[in-house]
């Protein structure tokens, strides 16, 4: 296998921190990427397989160019199509400076759809970045389309369309992944394998926390575009705290610990005047194991920024991760003392192994997280097209994002009722 690189090119990838063998294993398992591509990290869109469409991701919003980034890292997959805006305009200036031909960009997601699935060279999966409550059209018009699709979280506002996404991706046999970024940190992988070989002993205490405070006044009275949907029913549902960063806490758990929540008991609270609704929430939960925990997510938490951070306590150990940290570890086991793992390091197991791209100390963050969940997605598709085994598809799917929905409406409905428990 190894004499397949140079040794021109070992030199330099030893030179550089990389073992070859790393680095042939990640081609090897691409198949795909072009060695000194790697190598330089060029944004490489036009070394991709596969194409891709982009719905939302409009001029001045937020996530849908993070994705963009995060697709281009690794030249998999190049963006062919586009309905980057409710406005039209916003939409063709956004398709210009992202070079997509004009014949591909399109007024809205229902003719893109149609257009791309009667193509012969059409789009092999979309990407969704756009407000919450319309998720569940966008992603049900491509799907039957017959096109795989990558959506943001929360999947849908309610849990019957999370589920009808979730039967119809089944059906069709597509792909679907929903993109909780986090999953796709190395450290957070490094932990769910801990988690996973016993390292830790059985889990007894969950503590996740999310806190930030850019919503500790009314900022959707300025005219931000990103606190003006969040804040209105109409376009992210039946929660705003819960729903935007209350879900990432709980699928970062679920992820970590393999855990199913059984029961939960939530407090939904709007301190901001005038807001319809949650800015900050307090939710107890049951593990199906027995285990016991609490999440917090708050956006009124002055001094936090995005501050999600997962303690998981087990019977021999515990582990903590820290998104504004993340390429660090804390691990202590019991009676020892306590240790910081970092990201790079000889010692991580091979789930972050494969995951991490530069050596120990070069901080990799959000993009190289939504990467990696990218990575994985593309090159799942790519053996699917080829008939292969998919067994090492590990990206956020469809079910993970109907978890989640089923997670948010509960803490609504626990939190309505008196905060009562609720079985999930
Ligand atoms: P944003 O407000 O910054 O951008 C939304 C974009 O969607 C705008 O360009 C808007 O014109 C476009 N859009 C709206 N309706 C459309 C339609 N029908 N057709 C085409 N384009 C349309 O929103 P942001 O902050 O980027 O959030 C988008 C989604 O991403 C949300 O669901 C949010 O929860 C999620 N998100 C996820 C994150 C993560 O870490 N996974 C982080 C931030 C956001």
């Amino acid at each position: 296998m190894m004499q397949e690189l140079s040794p021109i090119l070992a030199i330099i990838l030893e030179n550089r921190g990389i073992s070859s063998f790393s680095l042939y294993s990640a081609v090897r398992k691409t198949n795909i990427l072009e060695v000194s591509e790697m190598i330089e990290g060029k944004e490489v869109a036009s070394a991709g397989k596969l194409k891709y469409g982009m719905v939302g991701g409009g001029e001045g919003s937020f996530i849908g160019d993070v994705h963009r980034k995060a697709i281009a890292m690794d030249g998999l997959a190049k963006l062919v199509a586009g309905c980057f805006s409710i406005y039209y305009d916003d939409t063709v200036r956004t398709a210009k400076k992202l070079c997509v031909s004009d014949d591909r960009v399109y007024k809205d997601f229902k003719e893109m759809a149609s257009k791309e699935s009667a193509r012969e060279d059409g789009i092999d999966f979309v990407s969704i970045c756009t407000p919450n409550a319309t998720h569940f059209p966008i992603a049900k018009e491509f799907l039957e389309a017959d096109i795989n699709v990558v959506c943001e979280k929360p999947l849908t506002v309610d849990e019957t369309e999370a589920k009808e996404l979730a039967d119809l991706a089944k059906e069709k046999n597509l792909l679907f992944a929903v993109t909780y970024a986090y999953s796709g940190y190395a450290m957070v992988k490094h932990a769910r394998e801990m988690v996973q070989r016993g390292d830790i002993g059985e889990v007894r205490v969950v503590m996740g926390e999310y806190a930030q405070d850019w919503l500790a006044t009314r900022l959707e009275d300025t005219g931000n575009m990103q606190a003006s949907w969040r804040t209105d029913p109409s376009q992210t549902g039946k929660s705003n705290c819960v729903g935007d960063i209350g879900s990432h806490i709980e699928n970062t758990v679920a992820y970590i610990t393999g855990l199913k929540l059984n029961s939960i008991c939530a407090s939904l609270d709007s301190f901001v005047p005038g807001r319809a609704l949650d800015d900050n929430a307090e939710i107890l939960v049951r593990f199906e194991n027995g285990a016991r925990g609490v999440f917090w997510a708050s956006q009124v938490a002055i001094g936090h920024d995005n501050g999600l951070k997962v303690r998981v306590f087990g019977s021999k150990g515990s582990i903590e991760w820290d998104q504004e940290n993340p390429n660090y570890l804390k691990v202590a086991y019991v009676g020892g003392p306590v240790q910081i793992l970092s990201r790079g390091g000889g010692y991580m197991l091979p789930s972050a192994a494969n995951v991490s791209r530069i050596p120990a100390g070069h901080p990799e963050g959000y993009y190289e997280a939504f990467a990696n969940i990218y990575r994985n997605f593309a090159t799942t598709l790519i053996k699917k097209k080829n008939g292969e085994d998919l067994s090492g598809a590990d990206f956020p799917t469809v079910e993970d994002g109907l978890a989640g929905v089923r997670f948010i409406g509960k803490a609504v409905e626990s939190s309505q009722k008196g905060s009562v428990w609720l079985d999930l």
